[in-house]
């Protein structure tokens, strides 16, 4: 170590002449990159293990035994190292490396989508040799094999740098494509008859070093130099990965992701990265619809819907009005929402969740971690809510990467077997609807006081207590829609209890954190603060703010079908296929006066129940700020034109306020955001220059605000009767959502229903592995093909929420504590 500075101890590189100071255990081509010389690499990924496959990355080193050519992403430095990157034998090697990377690489730049942003096109330019030597046949492969529904081959083209594998092996953790065959045979493909079906695909593609691998959506479309790109933040889940986004001729042709240290290091979800395809499709309402005397739903004017939708707020009782949705818009879109339907109308019945999340007061109220605490080295994740590979990609990319190379422990508290299951250190499965009770019980047995606890027995909880170590982060969320969520406010009543605890929301809803934020919540006023707290300072900045607590998703569903709600508005909202309880969701929904949806695309809401649709601007098509579950705050530049004549949504809620009588000064997002930070002490620092400054990772907001955590449940669970199974009812990554259901690659990645059952529970309940059972609970029954799966504890029935014409919301009971269902034979 020869120099120390900020307290940290480096090394010393000659790098070309010129020292370069390092850390230690740093390589080589990081080091020099980082100080101003670059290195050509094909193998090498910043985010993934060294491999030394290519070659390319040779440079000359003297580590005191004379030089020799060393691969610099094999290499950490070490003091005194002296290396040269422009030496003729480092030319020579770089030459060599790519000549013989182009003996068998086709001729194809003029078709290949990597032409124009390929690498092995600028290194031979750059590094390698000026004419090619080599005049015999090229090695021919069948192409393009589609190994997967999103992802192409080319395999004549693939330098066999390991990108691909790696990342679907150490990243993903689905080792579904690999080398096979050897020497000049050898070749990247996926097992017979296994695709590439991973969630995760797509990031292969991205970082593929050539045009080996290509995605379906973007196959062909456009070439690099085509394309114009903005930065925004991914909108299909909560963790607000950050993406850039490319358009050519006014339309979205690619999304690729960012590499934002603090959120998803650049991998995204396929469902990130392909869902702006469903933005792209026909089926958008590209101008404002309402419904005919026939019942049809047919275009009209901006002047005409806006008329219909103002002519029934003016003067309207507040408790009669109604807001259900909101989490897929902008921050500012849903301030102006807040600002319109508090502020103006007077109501607080807004409710951003659909009855499928938690209590706000919960999500805000708690210690809050980032993704960062959670995936701290030597610290304890404890994983209370859905599984993140279903439900929150680029989440569960950064905990798996925390448990294998981090050294994080993992202990699950989730109803079955999930995503992470195979690396968490305790898999603890409680009977649904009594998670609180074990990580009660958790907490105690780490003072000593294991005791057997919702159907875990001690010795088990024991053991997990004692592998906690570290700092703790709960990843808190719905594991289960079956389920009451006084059992998830249980569990983190419980788990406050451990030391040094602190906790990451897992709501998965694209905005929600931005709406609760927002004040879209019944209680809420923007800033995370209460009716209550917030009522004097609201009360100069808007026209009026609500006196008493409205009601949330499920009352307000429910008020409407008693025929209380003269307005229901759904924001983005699908409550059919959303809510928990589909029954309450029709009847609410079908109870209502005035049904107005303001939304991009068509879902079964809308079309069954609305009388007016307002055309909102795609995420793509507005410019904002989105806050993800740890609470920062990003940007989405807007990037291209709004589809038809759709309009921004807090440019719909302005206007409908100016017809209402009320100016609400709001012209601009820019505009939105000082309004929001001037009445919002948590916001009050996030002005257009921090923002600017935080362009790529985003800006953390901290704090509490006025929100403290809801007393604990006084639930319990009912006693599980001989004759039925406890319904664990969980999302999937590719489910019935409307960004799957109108995005061509999306439509056909859901898996068919399936009931899953313990091998155990087999022959008591009569039915076989594979046929068809019948599903049923007090609220209705399903068919479904069962089978077995060890993962699910016994007593326990395991189905997907949603896939494409089935939906287990026919089952639930939104009221109960947990849904109870017979499984037997047709
Ligand atoms: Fe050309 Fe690159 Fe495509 Fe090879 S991978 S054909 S070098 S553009
Ligand atoms: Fe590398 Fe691409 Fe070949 Fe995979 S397909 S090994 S990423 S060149
Ligand atoms: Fe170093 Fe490939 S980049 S061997």
């Amino acid at each position: 170590m020869t120099d120390t500075r900020d307290g940290v101890s480096t090394v010393t590189v000659t790098v070309n002449g010129a020292e370069v100071h390092a850390e230690p255990g740093e390589l080589l081509i990081d080091a020099c990159e980082r100080t101003g010389t670059y290195i050509p690499r094909f193998c090498y990924h910043p985010r993934m293990n060294p491999v030394g496959m290519c070659r390319m990355c040779l440079v000359e080193v003297d580590t005191g035994r004379g030089a020799a050519l060393q691969p610099s992403c094999m290499l950490p430095v070490s003091d005194g190292m002296i290396v040269e990157t422009e030496t003729d034998l480092t030319k020579k090697a770089q030459d060599g490396v790519l000549e013989f990377l182009l003996v068998n690489h086709p001729l194809d730049c003029p078709v290949c989508d990597k032409g124009g942003e390929c690498p092995l096109q600028d290194q031979t330019v750059a590094y390698g040799p000026g004419e090619s030597r080599f005049i015999e046949e090229k090695r021919h492969y069948e192409k393009p094999l589609a190994i997967s529904d999103t992802v192409y081959l080319d395999r004549e083209r693939c330098i066999l740098c390991d990108r691909c594998t790696r990342f679907a092996d150490e990243v993903a953790g689905d080792p579904l494509i690999h080398f096979m065959d050897r020497g000049n045979n050898t070749q990247v493909n996926t097992f017979p008859g296994e695709p590439f079906s991973s969630y995760f695909s797509g990031n292969t593609v991205q970082i593929c070093p050539v045009g080996a691998l290509t995605a379906t959506p973007y196959r062909f479309k456009a070439r690099p130099w085509d394309l114009e790109e903005t930065i925004s933040t991914a909108w299909t889940d909560s963790v607000g990965s950050r993406i850039a986004v490319q358009s050519s001729r006014n339309q979205v042709l690619r999304v690729l992701g960012i590499d934002a240290d603090p959120v998803n290091w650049g991998w995204l979800s396929d469902k990130e990265r392909f869902a702006f395809e469903a933005l792209n499709s026909e089926a958008r309402f590209h101008a404002p619809m309402h419904r005919t005397a026939g019942g049809d739903l047919v275009p009209a004017g901006w002047a005409a819907a806006l008329t219909l939708v103002t002519d029934a707020l003016a003067g309207i009782d507040p408790e009669r009005v109604g807001v259900l949705g909101g989490a897929r818009m902008t921050n500012e879109a849903q301030y102006v929402w807040a600002k319109l339907m508090k502020g103006v109308i007077g109501t607080d019945n807004v409710d951003a969740q659909l009855d499928d999340g938690l209590a706000p007061e919960l999500v805000l109220g708690l210690p809050r971690a980032t993704i960062d605490d959670a995936c701290r080295p030597g610290g304890t994740i404890i994983l209370c809510g859905p599984d993140p590979k279903e439900e929150l990609g680029a989440l569960y990319l950064r905990l798996r990467h925390a448990v294998i190379e981090d050294g994080a422990t993992l202990i699950e508290l989730t109803p079955h077997r999930g995503g992470l299951s195979g690396l968490a250190a305790h898999s603890l499965h409680p009977r649904p609807g009594e998670v609180g009770d074990l990580a009660a019980a958790l907490v105690a047995a780490v003072s000593g006081d294991a005791v057997a606890a919702a159907g875990v027995d001690a010795p088990a909880i024991a053991a997990a207590a004692a592998a906690i170590s570290g700092p703790v982060t709960v990843v808190l969320g719905r594991a289960s829609l079956a389920e009451s969520p006084s059992a998830v406010l249980d569990a983190a009543h419980a788990l406050c209890g451990l030391a040094d605890v602190a906790f990451l929301s897992a709501l998965r809803r694209g905005n929600v954190h931005g709406a609760l934020d927002a004040g879209l919540s019944p209680g809420l006023l923007p800033g995370r603060t209460t009716l209550e707290a917030g009522a004097a300072r609201f009360a100069e900045a808007w026209p009026a703010v609500p006196s008493t607590v409205g009601k949330h998703a499920a009352a307000i569903l429910t008020a409407a079908a008693a025929g209380e709600i003269d307005v229901l508005v759904m924001l983005g909202a699908d409550p059919v296929n959303d809510c928990p309880d589909r029954s309450l969701a029709e009847r609410g929904l079908d109870g209502a006066g005035l049904v107005i949806a303001v939304d991009i695309l068509p879902n079964d809401s809308t079309m069954r129940f609305a009388d007016v649709v307002l055309a909102a601007a795609a995420p793509t098509e507005t410019s904002g700020t989105f806050t993800n579950l740890e609470g920062r705050i990003s940007v989405c530049e807007q990037k291209v034109t709004p589809a038809g004549t759709s309009r921004p949504d807090w440019m719909i809620a302005a206007e409908i306020a100016r017809r209402l009588g009320t100016d609400l000064g709001l012209d601009s997002p820019g505009a939105i955001r000082a309004e929001f930070a001037a009445v919002s002490p948590v916001h009050a620092g996030l002005d257009e220059q921090t923002l600017a400054a935080g362009r790529i990772d985003g800006v953390l907001i901290r704090g509490n605000g006025d929100i403290v955590v809801p007393p604990p449940s006084a639930d319990t669970g009912p006693a599980n009767d001989a004759y039925s199974l406890r319904l664990v009812a969980s999302r999937r990554m590719y489910d019935d959502g409307v960004a799957l259901r109108h995005s061509p690659v999306g439509v056909g990645l859901a898996r068919s229903i399936e009931v899953r059952l313990n091998p155990a529970d087999f022959d008591k309940l009569g039915v076989e592995a594979g046929s068809v059972v019948k599903i049923e609970s007090g609220q209705g029954h399903l068919l479904a093909p069962v089978a077995a799966d060890a993962g699910v504890p016994a007593g326990t029935a395991a189905i997907p929420f949603s896939v494409p014409g089935w939906s287990a919301n026919v089952l639930v009971d939104g009221s109960a504590l947990v849904t109870d269902v017979r499984v037997e034979r047709p």
